[in-house]
């Protein structure tokens, strides 16, 4: 391994280092005019960049926002984005430095969690995360298309114009709240830098937003391509679908399947949990096109994390955690729905920190881990145990890119 510095940037590094990971993903660039939006990602003091012999070679950053838990509380969550090195510099440790000063600068920074949307899985586990929700992809053809009557519904839907979404979209994904474990917050700088470019150059998608008896209550937001020769082969794909209550989430999907025209409709991220098959007169005209990795977390403060989550019905559970980068977080753990405690008890079940984190939000239950060995079983009775405490009633759901 090569000597690698990393430090915090100042902000007249940020643009060479936004450019530098846009780079590492193939992008051009940001224009000045781009810049002016994606500027405020970057809060001073929290990205990092690596030098090899003075010059930047590797970056990452820390974006600010709040994770949603069992139970309806939020901790403080570090989003990690804007990572990449140098195609000229790669596999020599300059990654390997700066997750370990990223992870350091969470902790320092009082972040329960980390989060990310991984564009290389297998670089993370052996940092400590693991895959905190997961997501499902699906394709549906209208036509041969029908919701089921009793699928609950009473809204309307209407579309918003670009310019108006801009205060809209913000307000209402703030009024959602935390509707589902795995939600996340959106800074007014992710939507300046993520949503606002879009509309001002014209490209904006389609936005409808579903109204019930108390206000607005869901969106989605779409975009439609035309495929192959024929004029009139449109499909019509949804990349941004938030809605907490059923009627919102059955009003929208309604609206999805009943636009015109349309002879495919795709839909990028829904829950797990979301039984899109079962709203149909034909079960089968929901295919799921893929069960994708959502969020993946790192637990950055174990206690903190284990502590802010509700618990299910179970017996107390001892567990024992190992965190090879953050040891403090490593030791034993009384949890129970009163609430989680260091012990000197006797562990029942022993797992890694990234097995926890596929446990944290209920995604992965402590019976398919230890199925997968990624978990020792000291006292079998402990497994059925945990998995009530750690399940959930809504399957945990990200939905956010960063
Ligand atoms: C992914 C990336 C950041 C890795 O940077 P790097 O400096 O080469 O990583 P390191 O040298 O510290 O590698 C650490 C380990 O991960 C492995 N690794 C790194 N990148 C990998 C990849 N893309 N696929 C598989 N393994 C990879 C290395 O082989 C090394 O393993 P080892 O310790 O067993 O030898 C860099 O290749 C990059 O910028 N890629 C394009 C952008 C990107 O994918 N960013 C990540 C966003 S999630």
């Amino acid at each position: 391994m090569v000597e690698v510095d990393v430090r915090i940037l100042t902000s007249s590094d940020h643009r060479a280092a936004h450019d530098l990971a846009r780079a590492a993903h193939h992008n051009p660039p940001v224009s000045d005019a781009e810049w002016a939006y994606a500027r405020d990602l970057h809060e001073s003091g929290l990205t990092l960049g690596a030098f090899l012999d003075g010059g930047l070679v590797g970056a990452t950053h820390l974006l600010r926002s709040r994770l949603a838990l069992p139970g309806g509380a939020t901790v403080p969550m570090a989003a990690a984005t804007g990572s990449g090195v140098r195609a000229d510099q790669t596999r020599r440790g300059v990654f390997t430095r700066l997750k370990r000063e990223r992870l350091a600068l969470a902790a320092e920074q009082g972040f329960a969690v980390l989060g990310n949307i991984v564009s290389e899985a297998t670089i993370y586990g052996r940092f400590g995360h693991g895959v905190g929700t997961l997501s499902r992809a699906v394709r549906l053809y209208p036509r041969e298309t029908r919701m089921r009557p009793e699928v609950p519904s009473g809204g309307d839907v209407r579309l918003v114009d670009g310019a108006s979404s801009i205060d809209l979209l913000p307000r209402l994904y703030e009024r959602l709240g935390p509707y589902r474990p795995g939600v996340i917050e959106r800074s007014a700088s992710w939507w300046r830098a993520r949503w606002e470019p879009l509309v001002r150059a014209g490209r904006g998608p389609v936005v409808a937003v579903h109204s019930g008896p108390d206000g607005d209550d869901g969106f989605v937001v779409y975009q439609t391509m035309r495929s192959g020769d024929s004029g009139a082969r449109v499909t019509l794909m949804a990349t941004d679908f938030h809605a907490a209550s059923p009627e919102a989430v059955g009003g929208l999907w309604r609206f999805l399947l009943g636009v015109d025209l349309v002879e495919e409709v795709c839909v990028r991220r829904r829950p797990t949990d979301e039984l899109v098959e079962g709203m149909l007169v034909d079960w089968r005209a929901c295919r799921t096109h893929a069960l994708n990795d959502d969020l993946w977390l790192r637990l950055v403060d174990v206690p903190k994390a284990l502590g802010a989550r509700a618990y299910g019905d179970g017996d107390p559970l001892v567990v024992e955690v190992t965190d090879e980068f953050l040891p403090a977080n490593s030791g034993t753990y009384h949890v129970s729905s009163d609430g989680v405690r260091p012990t000197s008890d006797h562990a029942q079940l022993s797992l890694g920190v990234e097995a926890l984190a596929m446990a944290y939000l209920g995604t992965t239950s402590f019976t398919t881990l230890a199925g997968i060995g990624a978990l020792r079983v000291i006292d079998s009775k402990a497994l059925p145990n945990a998995d009530r405490l750690f399940g959930t009633r809504a399957a945990a759901f990200c939905g956010t890119t960063f």
